[in-house]
């Protein structure tokens, strides 16, 4: 749920916080993005006893002058946190309640997006396995960016695991003898948050924590609502609330569903916002129509794929214990690339097939790389994760040894289906590209 409460309900202890966060500017409520997902006020008695916590986004000193943040007096709060801490998840219990103020972060100098000129109707080139529709509409003008390989693409993102890790489990080789394993695959950096952002906007944006954060910047949906072409995110917990703007519109609460219950106390929300990677762009969340597009898995993916619905570009987000990213810490206990290996097997036993038949590549991928003991950079992985290709195009049980990022994939899906460009890290071969691994 979104709270407003520009009174500051918890005093003191509110602008202690605050002022600890040194913020550049405070933005008057006037310029806050609508983000539906219910407005509160401070005197509601479910804040009381709240308690404020958050912390700017960019690691100190930093960035300066590429982005700019602000911080917002509007919050989200957590309701009964008891088990809750900064940024995510637990620590010891007897937690107080957390109100999270939320913060705005800008580009100092705002890139152009580019839009590709050449006249296209998207991703219609299908070569033969599709089902005919759109079949041979692009004959003709077939040149460049504009042969589109896949008519749609769907991503998966898995959590924390370097490559060795996720790759020692049968359950993932099993998965890859399905598809095409990328060797050479690299997240871009570490939380997990700026990795969410790089892979549908090409930069991180100097975030370096997992605080609620908005970004105010430009992303492939730009490209995709330009070329017309139909997004979503089918999200596992994920319910849309009903505010004002209609039925169906976004939900900002960092947390939804209940903790996943395993090895108790170092559990989690089975659902957090950072996994949905449109829910991040204030850009995103201010417009309805798109709200429209992040969906309850349980609700749509199924009917949305076997009756030819799923859009071009989508993402099915698992929810914790399925994307590998609990329990922790204490993965001795638990083997979560087995865990998140046997889900991915079912998920493309139900699917695989009719997705192939639609020309869809299936993309899955991790976030970022993390030792099993939790440490991300002792020694330096390289974030080195693994990706596997599945689907329309894909020779299964092969790989490929060539250098792959969350800026390739992107590159990929934009250069697939004639987007233009959004000016980042999207614009550049050295970050590798999707499409250099379709045969
Ligand atoms: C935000 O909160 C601070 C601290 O309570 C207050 O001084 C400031 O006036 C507030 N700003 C707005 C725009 O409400
Ligand atoms: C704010 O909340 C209080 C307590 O629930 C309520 O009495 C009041 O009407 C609310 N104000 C507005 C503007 O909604
Ligand atoms: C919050 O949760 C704790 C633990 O379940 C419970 O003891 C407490 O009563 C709850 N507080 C409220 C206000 O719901
Ligand atoms: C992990 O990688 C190292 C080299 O970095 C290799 O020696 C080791 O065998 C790998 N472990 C597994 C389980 O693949
Ligand atoms: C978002 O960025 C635009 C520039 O692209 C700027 O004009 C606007 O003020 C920013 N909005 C917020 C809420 O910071
Ligand atoms: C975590 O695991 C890595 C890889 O095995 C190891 O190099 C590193 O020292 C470990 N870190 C800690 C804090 O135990
Ligand atoms: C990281 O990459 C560098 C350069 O490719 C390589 O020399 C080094 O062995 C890699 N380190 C790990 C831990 O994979
Ligand atoms: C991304 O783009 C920025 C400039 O916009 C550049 O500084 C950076 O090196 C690029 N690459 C990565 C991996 O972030
Ligand atoms: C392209 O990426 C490389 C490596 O990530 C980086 O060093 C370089 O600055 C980037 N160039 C641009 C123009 O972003």
């Amino acid at each position: 749920m979104y709270f407003k409460n520009p009174t500051v309900a918890a005093g003191a202890a509110a602008l202690a916080v605050i002022g600890q966060a040194t913020a550049q500017d405070i933005l008057p409520d006037s310029e806050l993005p609508q983000i539906g997902g219910g407005y509160f006020n401070a005197s509601d008695p479910a804040l009381a006893g709240y308690t404020y916590n958050g912390v700017p986004p960019f690691a100190a000193g930093a960035f300066d002058g590429y982005y700019k943040w602000a911080l917002n007096n509007n919050t989200v709060s957590i309701n009964n946190a008891t088990y809750l801490s900064l940024p995510f998840g637990i620590t010891d219990l007897g937690q107080k309640n957390t109100i999270y103020p939320f913060y705005i972060v800008s580009e100092g100098t705002p890139k152009e997006i580019t839009l590709n000129s050449a006249k296209s109707d998207g991703a219609c080139d299908l070569e033969g396995e599709g089902k005919g529709q759109g079949k041979g509409q692009d004959k003709g003008q077939d040149k460049g960016q504009d042969k589109a390989k896949f008519k749609k693409i769907l991503h998966i993102i898995f959590e924390n695991q370097v490559y060795n890790w996720t790759m020692s489990s049968p359950w993932w080789q099993v998965a890859a003898k399905r598809g095409k394993l990328l060797t050479n695959s690299h997240g871009i950096a570490h939380p997990s948050y700026p990795n969410y952002a790089s892979i549908v906007a090409g930069d991180f944006f100097g975030v370096s924590a997992e605080n609620f954060y908005f970004l105010n910047t430009t992303s492939i949906y730009d490209l995709l609502d330009a070329k017309n072409l139909d997004y979503a995110s089918y999200v596992e917990w994920y319910t849309p609330v009903a505010t004002e703007r209609g039925p169906n519109d976004c939900n900002n609460a960092v947390f939804l569903g209940p903790m996943d219950g395993l090895n108790f106390p170092d559990s989690s929300p089975i659902y957090r916002r950072l996994d949905v990677p449109a829910l991040l762009f204030s850009t995103y969340v201010e417009q309805y129509s798109r709200c429209e597009r992040v969906l309850k898995a349980s609700q749509h993916f199924y009917n949305d794929v076997f009756s030819n619905k799923l859009p071009a570009y989508s993402f099915y987000v698992p929810d914790m214990l399925h994307n590998a990213h609990d329990p922790v810490p204490d993965e001795s206990m638990f083997d979560t690339a087995a865990s998140s290996g046997m889900w991915l097997n079912s998920f493309l036993d139900m699917y695989l097939e009719e997705l192939t038949a639609q020309g869809t590549l299936v993309v899955a991928t991790w976030d970022e790389a993390t030792w099993p003991n939790g440490s991300d950079s002792v020694p330096n992985n390289n974030n080195s994760i693994a990706t596997i290709l599945f689907g329309h195009g894909i020779t299964p049980n092969t790989y490929d040894d060539n250098y792959l990022t969350h800026y390739g994939l992107l590159r990929g899906a934009i250069s697939n289906f004639g987007l233009g460009s959004l000016g980042r890290n999207d614009t550049n071969a050295t970050n590798g590209d999707l499409t250099q691994f379709i045969n």
